[in-house]
């Protein structure tokens, strides 16, 4: 039995939790508001908002439901655009009216439900983020600068919001309805215990199961790691950073405990998927899809990470780098699973740089992506991981690159050097992505601009190029 709250409605469905939780709101539910666009994640047409217990407080996030298997929805608070509406349009729906930020208004509900889910945020709202929480919204009829006014306006009057308790502060100024003040008791009172049965699939966020095989997926035993506590969470433990299976990109983006180390850690997963994706798309999920240009896979690999393999009572612990044989084939035993992550916490004088280009900005996988960490001892580089991905069959650890670095000091000239032996580490091949030559090229200037970013005193661009 699923058991969640649909807006201001308990449901209780045997529906199977393999289906799509789109599917379930406008089909069962009669819930129009929620529109189907692409069904791979990619328009946002179908953003509905999740809410869940975190540190006893209900915290919202936008996520896309037709990627959400609908066992993902148990023990939470689903709300679609019809559970936001009141008598009055809420300040939200508003702006987007006052800047003209809809036409046909197929669109509209998708962007007002991931605004919406931007004022719930427990951060001081400000006209990059605004725009940031629409970044998985496309609308092809009204012309993106519109909108963009309106997602500035709305951050503007959420400057004053309570940041603490963002829920009581909306409802007491009319973006949403009285009932969420009475969601957490009733959350409370369901069971978020799951029975689990012979798994044939395991799901994280779906945001990949849900795209390559959805009718299966809508039909098989599936076990659902999204809810397990034991896989979520992030905590520092002596010299590790743990990281459970099943936290998503979100999660770790807004670590404390990550920025502590990588500060820029924000503006790097920026450029992975959309805020609704990288609400649901889990860093084990990341991993076991394997796939040669996965973002977390580059960056995870370059910070020296290990995994920690479970399968009953057995866990072995490996280096992420031993993880990827070849082309989507892993170093897992059928029945393992990943249980978390482990990071070696960085020592001091460490740097850390991820790049990727993409053809968009936003929503798109790279082209090419590297990450490189190096520790310095003075100006020589003590330690070094560069990883890349799409310049291989698998996100690649490039270890010939960074021993050549070790012992080194930051020069154009180093730099120059260690290029040539990627070059030679390397083996792209040309696809839809561009050619083996082109992807290259852009690895080379990704390198390059590790260097120029974290030592901009000692490398020049002209040097690197001469
Ligand atoms: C619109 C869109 C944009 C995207 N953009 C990007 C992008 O920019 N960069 C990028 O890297 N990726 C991107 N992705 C891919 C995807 O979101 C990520 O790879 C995500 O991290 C997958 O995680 P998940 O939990 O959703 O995976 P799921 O679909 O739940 O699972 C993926 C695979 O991992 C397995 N699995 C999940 N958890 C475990 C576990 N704990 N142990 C063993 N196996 C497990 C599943 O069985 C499945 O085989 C995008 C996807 C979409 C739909
Ligand atoms: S229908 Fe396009 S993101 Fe869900
Ligand atoms: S208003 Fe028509 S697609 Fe956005």
């Amino acid at each position: 039995m699923i058991t969640f709250i649909l807006n201001n409605k308990l449901i209780q469905t045997e529906n199977h939790k393999g289906t799509t939780l789109l599917d379930f709101i406008r089909y069962e539910e009669h819930l129009p508001g929620t529109k189907i666009g692409c069904r791979e994640g990619d328009c946002g047409a179908c953003t509905v908002l999740e809410g869940s217990f975190e540190n006893n407080k209900v915290r919202y996030k936008s996520i896309v439901s037709c990627l959400t298997p609908l066992g993902n929805a148990h023990g939470k608070h689903i709300v679609t655009i019809e559970g936001i509406n009141m008598k009055v349009l809420s300040p939200v729906q508003d702006a987007i009216v006052e800047h003209a930020g809809t036409q046909c208004g197929f669109c509209t509900p998708g962007f007002v439900m991931s605004l919406t889910g931007h004022g719930l945020t427990q951060e001081q709202s400000d006209k990059e983020k605004a725009i940031a929480a629409i970044s998985g919204n496309i609308c092809r009829c009204t012309g993106y600068k519109s909108i963009e006014k309106a997602a500035e306006s709305i951050s503007e009057l959420l400057k004053v919001k309570d940041i603490n308790d963002p829920v009581k502060w909306l409802v007491d100024n009319k973006y949403l309805p009285e009932y969420f003040i009475g969601i957490a008791n009733r959350l409370n009172k369901i069971d978020v215990n799951q029975e689990s049965s012979d798994i044939k699939y395991i799901i994280g966020g779906g945001t990949d199961l849900m795209v390559q095989k959805p009718e299966e997926i809508a039909e098989t035993d599936i076990s659902l790691f999204y809810h397990q506590n034991d896989l979520k969470g992030i905590e520092k433990n002596n010299d590790s950073i743990i990281i459970g299976a099943a936290t998503n990109a979100g999660e770790i983006m807004k670590s404390s405990v990550i920025q502590e180390y990588i500060p820029d850690i924000k503006s790097h997963f920026t450029l992975i998927s959309s805020e609704q994706i990288r609400n649901m798309g889990t860093i084990a999920g990341n991993f076991v899809n394997a796939s040669p240009i996965g973002d977390l896979s580059v960056f995870f690999l370059a910070l020296n990470a290990s995994i920690i393999l479970k399968e009953s009572n057995n866990t072995r612990k490996i280096p992420l780098k031993d993880f990827f044989l070849d082309y989507k084939k892993l170093n897992l035993n059928k029945g393992e699973y990943i249980n978390s992550v482990v990071l070696p916490v960085p020592t001091q004088n460490f740097f850390f740089n991820f790049e990727k280009v993409s053809k968009r900005t936003h929503l798109d996988i790279a082209s090419v992506n590297s990450a490189i960490y190096l520790k310095l001892n003075d100006d020589i580089i003590e330690h070094c991981s560069v990883s890349a991905g799409g310049v291989s069959a698998i996100p690649k650890y490039l270890s010939k690159t960074s021993e050549y670095l070790i012992g080194k000091k930051i020069t154009n000239g180093t730099v120059i050097k260690a290029n040539k032996i990627i070059q030679e580490e390397i083996s792209p091949i040309s696809d839809v992505r561009g050619t083996a030559d082109y992807k290259r090229l852009l690895l080379r200037q990704l390198f390059f601009a590790h260097f120029i970013k974290l030592f901009p005193k000692s490398i020049s661009l002209n040097e690197l190029l001469s």
